[in-house]
């Protein structure tokens, strides 16, 4: 028999790709009581059965959500961003960007503001940055687009008070991203491991960082292959610092610092 682990290991591996290594127990356990308590229940197995039980249950959403890791910031990985404007300097609108794992937000929404300090504020009606996530309440998150100041702050102060409306009174400690970023960017839930993507190509520029560390070398090999077609001849692919494809068989190579482009 399986323990409950095993069970919830194979259950989230079959959903979102994601591999649990087994010093993630206690993690997982943690994470998912909080999701049993919701429904009254004291055993996993019961919760476990439900899930199997009931394949279209809007659990299935939670019990993701549950174990997903949303870690991020506005302009993580900074050397990407400079690449990003040098790359849609001077290119034919429109540009569509790409953000395969949008969390809550803070990378798409550097992304736009990226655009926007490239190209200017006036052509960027021609300019498209698209958030996808597997997570819906990070989705949530991502499209009120309010932060706490101590994360702006860090932005430096002519972001901070080019792209955010700080709020006041009760508010005072959040500031909201300021609608001239925000209409550039649409955030969609999309399942990088589902069989079907609703998302058409072509685009200028593909982000997925931080998310194929969760997946194992096959689901990697697949999604990069997906990848392939949806990108522009010369678009770029940009990956996370730990994630590292050049030994794998497929269409893209390193062209820098975590960067590739198609052969
Ligand atoms: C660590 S965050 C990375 C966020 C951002 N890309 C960054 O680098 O700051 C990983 C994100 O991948 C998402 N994710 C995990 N499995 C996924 C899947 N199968 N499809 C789409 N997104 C997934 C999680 O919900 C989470 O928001």
């Amino acid at each position: 028999m399986p323990t409950d682990f095993e069970r919830i290991r194979r259950l989230i591996y079959a959903r979102a790709g994601i591999v649990l290594a087994e010093h993630k127990r206690e993690m997982v356990y943690s994470r998912l009581s909080r999701r049993l308590q919701h429904h009254g229940l004291v055993d996993f197995k019961e919760y476990i059965d439900r899930l199997e039980r009931h394949p279209d249950s809007s659990e299935w959403d939670a019990f993701t959500n549950a174990l997903t890791t949303n870690l991020t910031a506005f302009f993580r990985e900074a050397h990407h961003f400079p690449l990003l404007a040098t790359h849609i300097a001077g290119r034919k609108t429109p540009v569509r960007i790409w953000c395969a794992a949008a969390s809550t937000g803070e990378e798409p929404y550097s992304i736009a503001m990226t655009v926007i300090e490239t190209l200017g504020p006036t052509t960027t009606s021609q300019v498209q940055v698209i958030g996808t996530d597997i997570d819906t309440d990070a989705l949530e998150i991502a499209r009120a687009g309010i932060y706490s100041v101590d994360q702006i702050l860090k932005l430096g102060p002519e972001r901070a008070r080019r792209f955010f409306q700080r709020g006041t009174g009760s508010r005072g400690g959040l500031a909201r991203v300021h609608p001239e970023v925000s209409r550039l960017v649409e955030f969609k839930p999309l399942n990088l491991c589902a069989p079907r993507w609703t998302l058409n190509g072509p685009f200028d520029v593909i982000f997925c960082r931080n998310v194929m560390i969760y997946f194992d070398r096959k689901t990697q090999a697949e999604i990069l292959q997906r990848f392939a077609p949806l990108l522009k001849p010369d678009g770029l692919l940009i990956a996370g610092h730990s994630e590292n494809f050049t030994q794998m068989e497929s269409r893209f190579r390193l062209r820098g610092k975590t960067i590739y482009v198609l052969k």
